[in-house]
């Protein structure tokens, strides 16, 4: 059952900087999906972040930060990382880049690795949090490990059954977790893909974006079941079994008794990128046991939406 709304657990920008001063976490919105914050620079916080996600320690989170003067202050720079920053930032890309050795970072966040992700959110509300609380903010999506990212404040309170404080910014805008671009020098390598796509990465550099060689170095919790609803997910369904959910596109036409979506009657990738999470959440409320997908493009933003879907319909033991 879930707990009726609180409406104590919806803070405002000011009392949040300070829940993050105090070295708790709160959940802030930002245009990909709602992050579990907490301050970057503190052991004791960073710890909070992976036991309220039960999150594996091992996986790395993302820095986000306000400024270019706070990120400087943590990563090297290399030429076509400005490039991409001057393109992107504030936005939906995240840079895994080498840490800088007198960075102040608590080594929880990037693991014991030598490269730290770093993100600058475009969401006003986020960047104004970082700015008042006065330090970089780590944050992972705000959802328990391994269930769907949240696009509302009322999915944080959903998924931590209110334990966890969270400012209202509204619906998230791109609804699907930023691109994660490594910059090696003048490589780069695509670790997760986002609604910042591989051919906008490319026409910004002039470079081709290559695929890790090896996953699990690169980026742990990739290659993990991730972002899976309660009910199972198939993929390219071209119809739909008895007792199934459907989720269509554009003009797909897969029909259900139990409950039916369309992701973008347009054939809208960034509308579908948004309604996403959200919708795999409806058709999960319907009780069904499977999830049929009707077939998505693996073009521009729709090789973003295919890897979330893989993932949800991926094996999860
Ligand atoms: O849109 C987003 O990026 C959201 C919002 C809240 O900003 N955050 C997010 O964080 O999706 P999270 O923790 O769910 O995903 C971070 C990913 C993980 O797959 C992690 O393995 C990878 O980034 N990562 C973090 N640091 C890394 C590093 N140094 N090298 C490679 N991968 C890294
Ligand atoms: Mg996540």
């Amino acid at each position: 059952m879930k707990e009726p709304r609180d409406n104590t657990q919806f803070v405002k920008i000011e009392h949040a900087a300070q829940i993050l001063r105090a070295g708790d976490v709160v959940a802030m919105p930002t245009e990909t999906v709602y992050g579990l914050a907490g301050n970057a620079q503190s052991d004791d916080a960073v710890v909070k972040i992976f036991e309220t996600k039960s999150r594996p320690r091992f996986n790395p989170l993302i820095v986000h930060c306000a400024t270019r003067e706070m990120v400087e202050a943590i990563a090297e720079f290399p030429p076509l990382a400005d490039i991409l920053a001057d393109k992107f930032w504030p936005g939906p890309l995240t840079m895994v880049l080498p840490k800088r050795d007198d960075a102040a970072l608590s080594d929880l966040v990037t693991a014991g690795l030598d490269t730290v992700a770093i993100r600058m959110p475009k969401h006003e509300m986020a960047r104004e949090l970082i700015r008042q609380a006065g330090f970089p903010v780590a944050a992972p999506s705000a959802n328990p490990s391994g269930k769907l990212s949240p696009t509302t404040a009322q999915h944080v309170l959903d998924g931590f059954e209110g334990r966890v404080p969270v400012i209202d910014g509204g619906p998230a805008t791109e609804g699907v977790e930023s691109t994660i671009v490594a910059v090696h020098d003048d490589q780069l390598i695509l670790l997760r893909p986002g609604t910042i796509s591989r051919e906008a990465l490319t026409e910004a550099t002039g470079r081709s974006v290559l695929d890790p060689q090896d996953k699990t170095i690169k980026a742990p919790g990739m290659l993990l079941s991730h972002y899976a609803p309660n009910a199972a997910v198939r993929l390219n369904a071209s119809d739909c079994v008895d007792g199934e959910a459907a989720l269509n596109f554009g003009n797909s036409e897969l029909t259900s008794a139990k409950a039916k979506l369309n992701l973008s009657a347009e054939g809208d990738l960034a509308e579908a990128a948004r309604n996403l999470f959200s919708y795999l959440r409806k058709l999960d409320q319907a009780g069904v046991h499977t999830i049929a997908v009707a077939p998505i493009p693996e073009l521009g933003l729709g090789e973003a939406i295919n890897d979330r879907l893989r993932r949800a319909a991926a094996d999860r033991n």
